[in-house]
């Protein structure tokens, strides 16, 4: 592995998330740092090396490499020079499997921004074995999804008390805009709920939970909060089935854990157009026609403006309990789907890069893979994942 020639390669760095993702790599890199950008077109990454020079001069020696999903060759060459590949090109369904198999192959640490529980679902069941022989270690949500809830239950946790159930609730409040990769992919994962449903069995069946432990993600109607006043919302997201899969995985969980996550809103209209609008969305995507039209609602490339992520923020707050003790927390910042999202998933490639981590391989979560370290680096980063009450 030191024998690669970077330590760190972007995938994507010519799209919104990626472009702000190499920004922040521009910025932050520790000396020495040996990274480069791989890209479709090179004309488009010679553009973004431009604007990284403004940030960092010595960024007008990146190397560039020209890669396209459609080329298994290109991504073997991408995978087999580097430690730690970072990918922002999606929908992951649509593009994601041949880099995931790539760096399965070479034992190259792989990190995404996948929110798309059947893509995941998928790599796991098809590439998690090669990757364990290997050791590359293959980590999806990095970003919004799922480091805010994976981390923040897994910083709740520990500190808690180890003995006795443990239940974490996580409520989230958020103010911000998507951009047109992040719409691509809600569409395509609405277009797949049949889809979904029969991966994940046939992921159950390949990776059952522990047999002496308990781990329960229950979801129901929504309810409303008795202390907030707050109509909580369970959301169909990936989350909860990471959470779950970072509690089987970490016997600090206990042997009985119970994690709920839902959106808090504040008033019953709020819940009643969002529930009508997510089931326009998901009976629209079922009709190719209308999903195509949906799809150029917000191109490729697009996304929120630097003033209006200037106004969004989000906090996840969870609340844990164990053997009587409770202890509220937070894991909050600013823009959570792209700035943040960014700097989650810049710092999650450095923290493999560059930590000392546990010895770990295969489809991992970023509690797992890389805990504390991370959650250090996050703290560091700006991010506020802190204890509110004990
Ligand atoms: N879950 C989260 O927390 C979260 C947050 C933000 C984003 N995301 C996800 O991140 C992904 C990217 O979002 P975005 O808004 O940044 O999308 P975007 O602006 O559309 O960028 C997509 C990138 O993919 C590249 N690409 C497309 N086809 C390719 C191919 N055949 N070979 C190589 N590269 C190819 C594009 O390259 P060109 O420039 O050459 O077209 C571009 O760099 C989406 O899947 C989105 O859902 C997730």
């Amino acid at each position: 592995m030191s024998e690669r020639q970077y330590d760190i390669v972007v995938f994507g760095a010519t799209g919104f998330t990626g472009g702000l993702t190499a920004e922040y790599l521009a910025a932050h890199v520790p000396e020495g740092c040996r990274w480069a950008l791989a890209g479709r077109s090179t004309a488009k990454l010679e553009a973004v090396r431009e604007r990284l020079a403004a940030i960092d001069p010595a960024c007008a020696d990146l190397p560039l490499l020209q890669a396209d999903v459609t080329d298994a060759a290109s991504l073997r060459t991408v995978a087999e020079s580097t430690r730690v590949v970072v990918t922002t090109v999606g929908p992951y369904l649509q593009y994601g499997e041949p880099l995931v198999a790539a760096c399965a192959e070479a034992g190259t640490d792989y990190v995404d921004l996948c929110g798309e529980p059947e893509f995941v679902d998928r790599m796991y069941l098809a590439h998690h074995e090669t990757a364990l022989r290997t050791g590359a270690r293959l980590v999806h949500a990095c970003g919004l999804d799922s480091i805010p809830y994976d981390l923040g239950a897994y910083f709740t946790v520990g500190r808690l008390p180890a003995d006795g159930p443990i239940t974490v609730d996580a409520q989230i409040r958020a103010d911000a805009e998507f951009s047109g990769g992040t719409f691509s992919s809600a569409l395509t994962a609405f277009s797949r709920a049949r889809h979904m449903t029969a991966v994940a069995k046939r992921r159950r069946a390949a990776d059952p939970r522990p047999a002496d432990r308990t781990i329960r993600t229950p979801s129901g109607p929504p309810t409303r909060d008795a202390e907030t006043g707050r109509w909580l919302v369970p959301m169909p997201t990936l989350d909860p089935q990471i959470v779950a899969r970072s509690a089987a995985a970490l016997p600090r969980y206990g042997t009985s854990f119970t994690y709920r996550q839902a959106a808090a809103m504040k008033r019953l209209t709020t819940l009643v157009a969002t529930g009508a609008g997510l089931g326009v969305l998901a009976v629209a995507a079922q009709i190719p026609p209308v999903r195509n039209a949906l799809g150029k609602v917000r191109k490729p490339g697009d996304g929120p403006s630097a003033q209006r992520r200037a106004r969004s923020w989000f906090q996840v707050r969870f609340t844990g309990e164990a053997a009587g003790q409770r202890v509220v927390t937070e894991f909050a910042g600013g823009d959570p789907g792209y700035d943040e999202t960014a700097k989650m998933m810049s710092e999650s490639a450095m923290c493999l890069a560059f930590d000392d981590l546990p010895e770990t391989a295969g489809q991992v979560t970023t509690a797992v893979a890389m805990g504390d370290p991370l959650v250090a680096r996050l703290q560091n980063a700006g991010l506020r994942i802190r204890v509110l009450d004990e």
